[in-house]
């Protein structure tokens, strides 16, 4: 947790809106996933989608995680902050035919596949290059991660992998291909699951699946269990990191198999909160509260694309009771809250706000709507803070642009 003084600090020097990451909860989380495998074999492996600034992937990396990337350009950030190709998985719905033959050429750990025109796309562009490349076939295990639907993946309505049905037939195929040697099986059901039985299943599911490819001579090395595991965001009760780690080895590892993890919020989430400004107190006579904040949907698009919830507090409190209040935005459209009849502490303008949880899914899916340039991070260490990627100017966010 960063001391109210320092959040304060950062605020008056790198102003708001500003995202602060911990890098002491980073570690702290890692830590604790990693000894819960007690020497089971294993890789985590970072899922960049939920924070790719080059800092935080580094710190990650530095503590010796492997590498998820999601698109050529998370391959590219990932190597830059160390990692090596064989300590990379790359998964993708839609991979175009360049991050296909870039990903041969690198000789990533394993891509993940995602259907058979893409296993016969990967095995022609492997074959053209004389390479062989490593794949996993990704799964559709057909389980309800009871997540919020549109963070859901292991679905048969949902369009990533393949029904696990199928999965037999094309590890044969797979490996009868020249340009293909499979390597591991890939599940990933959803995210922010707060519930271990269906992380349980999907990893059961495919370890079945591993031993009856066994049984047909189709060695595996991997078997890659996904990412999903959930914070809790508002108090509520969400499974422990050890003993979802502790579940996965207990199903696993009767096939001595090494495991694979793709976490990516239960990492970084908690260790981030987004520091801004309230710019405005809205109460008109029989009309509720808005508190209007310098951070909107720009900065945080977690509340208006899932309704999500973050816990949203003052830097320093005043005296006086809550009352119910909209914590909004700057943005033009309605969808602009962070929160609704939230029961809130007295505000006035000038007042720092701070949203928690915000280190997953945050800096990395704002965007620049209304020519709002990116606002700068921060990762704090201890009594140490430095900007790890500073605020966008409006001359850069133009740069691309001609009249
Ligand atoms: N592996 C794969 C194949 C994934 O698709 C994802 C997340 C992960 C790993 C990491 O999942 P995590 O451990 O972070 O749950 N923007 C949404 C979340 C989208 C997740 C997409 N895939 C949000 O803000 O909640």
């Amino acid at each position: 947790m960063i001391p109210a003084p320092q959040l304060s600090d950062i605020a008056a020097a790198a102003g708001t809106p500003c995202y602060v990451y911990d890098a002491a909860a980073i570690r702290a989380s890692y830590a604790a996933l990693d000894a819960a495998f007690d020497g089971y074999p294993h890789a985590i492996h970072y899922a960049l989608k939920a924070n790719s600034s080059l800092a935080i992937v580094k710190l990650l990396q530095s503590l010796g995680s492997h590498a998820d990337a999601n698109s050529l350009g998370e391959v590219d950030v990932a190597m830059r902050c160390g990692y090596r190709p064989d300590q990379i998985v790359f998964t993708g719905v839609g991979k175009s035919a360049a991050e296909i033959d870039r990903a041969v050429h690198l000789g990533l750990l394993a891509i993940n596949v995602e259907s058979p025109g893409e296993l016969d796309r990967i095995d022609q562009r492997a074959i053209a290059q004389d390479a062989r490349a490593r794949v996993a076939l990704r799964v559709n295990p057909d389980i309800d991660a009871r997540s919020h639907p549109h963070i859901s993946t292991g679905l048969k309505a949902n369009k990533f992998g393949v029904p696990i049905s199928e999965a037999p037939a094309l590890f044969r195929e797979m490996a009868a291909r020249k340009g293909l040697q499979p390597v591991g099986a890939h599940v990933h059901i959803g995210s922010q699951i707060t519930t271990l039985d269906p992380l349980t299943k999907a990893a059961e599911a495919v370890v079945a699946l591993a031993r009856d490819l066994r049984s047909e001579g189709v060695e595996l090395q991997h078997l890659d269990m996904g990412g999903g595991l959930g914070i809790s965001y508002d108090g509520g009760p969400v499974v422990d990191p050890a003993e979802y780690v502790r579940a996965l080895v207990a199903a696993t590892k009767g096939s001595g198999l090494k495991i694979a993890i793709e976490p990516g919020r239960v990492l970084v989430g908690p260790a981030g909160v987004l520091l801004t400004h309230v710019v405005d107190v809205k109460q008109f006579a029989g009309s509720k509260r808005f508190v209007v904040l310098d951070a909107g949907m720009t900065e945080l698009m977690r509340p208006a694309l899932y309704s999500a919830y973050h816990r949203i507090e003052p830097l320093l409190r005043r005296d006086g009771d809550e009352s119910p209040a909209d914590l909004v935005g700057p943005i033009c459209e309605s969808t602009d809250a962070y929160a609704r009849d939230r029961m809130f502490p007295p505000v006035e303008v000038g007042d720092l706000v701070i949203v928690r949880d915000v280190g997953a899914y945050g800096a990395v899916m704002g965007h620049t709507y209304l020519r709002r340039p990116l606002p700068p991070e921060i990762l704090s260490d201890g009594s140490e803070w430095r900007v790890i990627r500073r605020r966008q100017t409006l001359d850069e966010l133009l740069a691309l642009e001609s009249e």
